[in-house]
Parts: C-alpha cells; structure tokens; sequence
C-alpha cells in the first residue's frame, strides 16, 4: 500500500473525516474528504457525524472546528501551521481598541485566534463579510479586523462610513503587486481575472471593479469558495488569479478545458504548506496533534462564530 492508501484505511477505521483547505498541497487535497474555504471548511466541522476531525489547513481553522464541534476530537498535523493575518493583532490590541470605542460592534475575520474570537460581537470569512456588516444596524460604528484590504472592499461595497478598520495584512495576499497583475493581464488578453479581497491590489481596483471592467475585462473579488464557483459556471477558458497559488490545482482539476494563470507565482503561503502527506499519516496513526480550545473562551467564541454560520 502507498502513503495515500494507507491514509485513506485509517481514516475508515478511525473514523476521521479529512477536511482540507483550497491552497493546500494537491497530494493532500487528494485525500480529504473536502476541499473548500474557511467558511464552507467550518460548516462541514459544525455537522460532522465522525468521531475526529483532521484538519489540513492553519491553525485557526482547526481551532475553529474545535469551537464549533467541541465533542469531537480536533487533530492538526504541524502546530507550526500558523498565520501572518491572525498573528497580526493581539487580545490587548483589540480590547485596548474596544475600549477607545465602547459601543461599536466588533466584527472580525476568521483569521484571528480563539482569544480574539471571544472578544467580538460577529466572525465573518471573505465569503459573507460583506452580508455581515449589512446585517448590522447603520447607526452603529464598526471595528473590523484584522485585514485592512478586505476591510477597504467591504466598506466600499457596503458605503459604510462609520466602520474602523485595523491595518493587518496577509504577508501572502499583499505581496501580489498590481505590477505582477498587469504583466499577467497584459499577457492574456481574453482572461477574465478573479481576485481575493485580502490582496493589496483590491483596493485601488474596486473603483475599476464597480464600473464593471478592468483594463477591459471581467473582475470578480471572490473567497477562494467563490472563486471556485465563479469559474466553473463563467463562459471564459481563460482566468487570471490572484490568491495563493494553492487553489490552481482544484480549478485545473474540475476544469479540465480551462485555463488557469497565477497573478503571482510568489503567492505561496508556507504555513499552508507545511501540510504534508507524511505529516497526515503521522497525525491519523498517533493522534497527534490535538487542538484545544479552554471552554470559557470556546463558549464565548462561538457566538460570534453562529452569526458567521448563519449569514451567507
Ligand atoms: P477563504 O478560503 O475563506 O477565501 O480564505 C482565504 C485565506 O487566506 C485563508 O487563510
Ligand atoms: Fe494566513 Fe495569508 Fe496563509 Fe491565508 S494565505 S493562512 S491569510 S498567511
């Protein structure tokens, strides 16, 4: 039996369903039982039947999932999978925040810690961010975090004035330059280009995006779910993609006849990739490593974590 056959086995007899996220390595996406974003990856973790869940994908995700199925056991193969976005606020930051700002409502990206989760009002994921903010009433302010370039397409889309938003970045995201777009672009006239709201070159497109072209062509800002989608029902062969390089291997893979470019063939995130078959069979055969979220800060994260689930 090779690794994969072997991991597949233990997941049936241990009773473990495998989900994994858009930008991991294909060998593992190979072997989950699905693939998908943040948000559809923690709707899967909340209706789970099986005893255990093997999440391949960062640290947060899994602490996710442990929030949200807290009877089942939660496993993550490398604890070093962690997250530059979720590393960049602190609890002491955002509660020194709320402080400043005592009747705003606190909404936060999935990509924050469990602390940071028990400490806001909503959790929203690039997929329902937009829908989050309209379901808050209008009068009152907003603290949105960590990401300020999804921060800046929200309050676009939704002419938010009174929302705050904190200056973190995804160092992956932020790295995709308007400069690797336009060669890209430039390069394939027909693409249609499809863009993640956390990437820096969002903002100074929106404006582009909101008169319905860029450069000409069809822009779609999307979550990697989103993207996912969008693809497979658009009538273009031909897309240029900005995210991390890992979700080119599903498009390919459920789009045989289309063709798939990377924005920037830099965009890798290594926490993401840290992931490996090896380390799966490792995790499945000696129940390693467990992520544990302490009861009182799972409690109050899951709140927000509901309002996430139940807005789409
Ligand atoms: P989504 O898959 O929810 O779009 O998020 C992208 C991301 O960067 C996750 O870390
Ligand atoms: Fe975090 Fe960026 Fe990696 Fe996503 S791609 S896990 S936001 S560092």
């Amino acid at each position: 039996m090779n690794l994969q056959e072997e991991i597949l086995e233990l997941k049936k007899e241990k009773d473990v369903v495998i989900l994994a996220h858009n930008y991991q390595i294909p060998q593992v996406q190979d072997i989950a039982d699905f693939v998908g974003d943040s948000l559809g990856l923690a709707r899967q973790a909340a209706k789970t039947s099986h005893k255990t869940i093997l999440f391949c994908g960062v640290h947060f995700m899994a602490e996710t999932a442990a929030i949200v199925s807290p009877e089942k056991k939660v496993l993550i193969p490398d604890l070093e999978a962690g997250c530059s976005l979720s590393d960049s606020i602190t609890v002491n930051d955002l509660k020194n925040w709320k402080k400043q700002h005592p009747d705003a409502i606190a909404v936060g990206y999935v990509n924050t810690t469990a602390e940071i989760k028990a400490e806001l009002d909503y959790c929203c994921t690039s997929s329902n961010a937009v829908n989050v903010v309209k379901a808050i009433p209008e009068d009152k302010e907003i603290l949105f975090l960590p990401d300020m370039f999804l921060g800046s397409f929200v309050s676009k889309m939704t002419g938010r004035k009174n929302m705050y938003i904190w200056a973190g970045e995804c160092h992956v995201h932020a790295g995709i330059k308007p400069e690797d777009v336009t060669q890209k672009l430039d390069s394939m006239t027909n693409a249609e280009f499809v863009i993640h709201p956390e990437c820096s070159c969002t903002t100074p497109m929106l404006y582009d995006v909101a008169a319905g072209n860029y450069k000409g062509r069809q822009v779609q800002i999307l979550s990697t779910e989103g993207m996912m989608n969008h693809v497979s029902k658009s009538q273009s062969n031909q897309f240029v993609v900005a995210t991390e390089t890992g979700i080119l291997y599903r498009m390919r893979k459920q789009n045989p006849e289309k063709t798939f470019v990377a924005a920037s063939d830099k965009a890798e995130c290594q926490y993401m990739k840290m992931i490996t078959l090896q380390k799966v069979f490792d995790s499945l055969s000696e129940d390693k490593y467990e992520v544990k979220v302490p009861k009182q800060t799972a409690d109050k994260a899951r709140l927000a974590i509901e309002r996430m689930l139940a807005i789409s």
